[in-house]
């Protein structure tokens, strides 16, 4: 099996379509072995929970520095034996330490085509204001490898999404998720679980088939 662990710091609509990847047969011989949130509470938990998978809350205000809270992330993740680290929706800011136990074996989720609308402040439905406040016609999401940037790391997939007349971020938001994010985080977790994508050099190698 291919093993992921999942960060999630609110809803899990993301997680959600992982989850429902695995079920419906469209990400044969890949297991979620871990979903990790940094906020008690977050709705991402319930959706492990609900689907029995192990999870837990370990919040960075349970410890006194960002050098232990991200110790224990790295101790949590390699106790899970997890292959792939898959950020989804995941809001803190990684350490250099983090990135370094998971080199190339990190992924992203971003709501836009990078390198619009991404970096530091861009999340959520930032994201969307912002390409709403441009008047760009098209948007969409990536899945990326992470180093250590924000929302630098190599491009594996991207999806456009139109914009329409009258959006607001929030159906803006939906559309992007519904159209773009829930498609392209389970397609990649397969590329990399088969080995037909993989970082090297900083780069996203693609083997096609
Ligand atoms: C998603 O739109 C994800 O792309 C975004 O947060 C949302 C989480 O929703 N991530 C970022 O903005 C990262 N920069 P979810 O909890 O329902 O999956």
């Amino acid at each position: 099996m291919f093993k992921i662990a999942v960060l999630v710091s609110g809803g899990g609509t993301n997680l959600q379509a992982v989850i429902d990847a695995i079920g419906d047969g469209s990400l044969p011989g890949v297991e979620i072995v871990k979903v990790i949130s940094n906020k008690e509470g977050a709705y991402a938990l319930k959706r492990a929970d609900i689907c029995g998978i192990d999870n837990c809350c370990i919040s960075p205000k349970a410890y006194e520095d960002r050098a232990a809270y991200f110790d224990a992330m790295i101790e949590a993740i390699k106790g899970s034996g997890a292959d792939l680290v898959v950020l989804a929706g995941f809001l803190v800011v990684l350490s250099a330490e983090f990135i370094n136990a998971f080199r190339g074996r990190i992924i992203n989720i971003h709501p836009s085509l990078i390198p619009s609308f991404c970096g530091d402040g861009y999340y959520g439905l930032k994201v969307h204001e912002a390409a709403l406040r441009r008047g760009v016609k098209v948007t969409g999401a990536t899945v990326h490898f992470v180093d250590e940037g924000t929302d630098t790391g190599p491009i594996i997939i991207q999806k456009a999404v139109y914009i329409n007349n009258g959006d607001t971020p929030e159906v803006l938001q939906k559309r992007v998720m519904e159209q773009a994010e829930w498609k392209i985080l389970p397609e990649a977790i397969l590329a990399i679980a088969k080995g037909r994508v993989r970082m090297e050099d900083g780069r996203a190698i693609v083997i096609y088939e």
